[in-house]
């Protein structure tokens, strides 16, 4: 048990009889892919996170890159980060966990100004937020004048207030299109402005960062997975390289992918993207089986339910962000929500 946590809450975590018979159905969602002797390690913190969340009127907000105990067991929402924003512009309650990184949780505390947004581990980052700073923005603004600048929501909120405009991986074309202009600047990740850029006549100028686990697939590996597999079908996150992308059957941001598979119901599929994903969706679609070498964001992964829990009981670490800054950042992401969807 972790040593941080407060005694009282801590002392009270234990796979009893009443713990097993209540997280029996959650239980059922996840035994796919949960093996049962791991359950009693969860279950106690599943219990605990339930209860807490009616005590603080909170809601889990869960990225589709969390792992299933998470993703199954606590969250009230789930998505990708279109998603996310989306729902935690409407939620009502007191309190937002966002079991997700950082720039999620600055998102939702945009959205929510006057409501507690807790990141359950405060060092929950992503590569290609921390590949650009406002001062780049700037820089940028300074050598292309007037050319508008889409910034992908992985970033900080010091970003998002020097850009004209947020979009996803959700809504990157409709947002490039929606600006109505021959030519943008796209950032910070370079492998999703290619990406848009085949898929639309607008320019797009794009900044050189990368995900660190979306740059480690390659062509290559996919190549061998098909030469394995007749029958497999690849289905790829725009944060990959471009020969990745292009040796893929679909392409879509996470939601697009799970909604793919939810419909077409493919026997094989190789999900080239968080190895967290195809688990989560594996719960939901039995008949489909899922190869992957595992590439799990760290970042990601420094959420646990434990960190969850600690983090509904002290109510910390919380994300606020200075109000003349948070006005501008929020624009950017209010224009998007505005886009209208494809
Ligand atoms: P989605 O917007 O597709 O959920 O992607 C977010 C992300 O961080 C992918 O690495
Ligand atoms: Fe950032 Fe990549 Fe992790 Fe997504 S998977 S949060 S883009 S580092």
């Amino acid at each position: 048990m972790d040593s941080a946590m407060p005694r009282a809450d801590a002392a009270g975590l234990a796979y009893t009889d009443e713990v097993r018979r209540a997280t029996a159905p959650v239980y059922e969602r996840m035994k796919r892919v949960i093996p049962e002797i791991e359950w009693p390690f969860h279950a106690p913190l599943v219990h605990a996170i339930t209860a807490l969340k009616r005590e603080r009127n909170a809601v889990v907000l869960a990225h589709n890159y969390q792992t299933p105990e998470i993703f199954h067991g606590v969250s009230d929402i789930v998505g990708d980060s279109l998603a996310l924003a989306a729902r935690a512009a409407e939620s009502d309650a007191d309190v937002i966990v966002m079991a997700g990184v950082h720039f999620m949780a600055e998102t939702a505390k945009l959205l929510n100004p006057s409501k507690t947004v807790l990141i359950p581990d405060a060092a929950a980052g992503c590569s290609l937020a921390e590949s650009i700073t406002a001062a780049d923005v700037r820089l940028l603004r300074e050598a292309y004048p007037g050319v508008p600048i889409v910034a992908y929501v992985n970033t900080s909120a010091a970003v998002k207030a020097e850009v004209d405009i947020c979009c996803t991986s959700g809504n990157a074309v409709e947002v490039v299109e929606s600006l109505g202009v021959p030519r943008v600047i796209m950032l910070p990740d370079e492998y999703l402005a290619k990406y848009v850029a085949t898929q639309t006549d607008v320019e797009i100028i794009a900044w050189k960062g990368h995900c660190e686990v979306h740059e480690r697939f390659t062509g290559a590996e996919i190549a061998e997975f098909r030469s394995r597999f007749d029958d497999l079908v690849v289905i790829a996150h725009p944060e990959c390289p471009p020969d990745v992308l292009a040796a893929a059957d679909f392409v879509g941001s996470t939601a697009r992918m799970i909604d793919m598979i939810e419909r077409t119901r493919p026997p094989r599929v190789f999900m080239v993207t968080e190895c967290s994903m195809s688990d989560n969706i594996a719960a939901a679609v039995p008949e489909t089986e899922f190869v992957r070498p595992c590439n799990l964001c760290p970042h990601m992964k420094r959420i646990t339910l434990a960190a969850i829990h600690r983090a509904l009981v002290t109510l910390e670490p919380r994300v606020e962000i200075a109000p003349d800054l948070a006005d501008r950042a929020r624009l950017s992401v209010e224009r998007m929500l505005a886009v209208k969807p494809r």
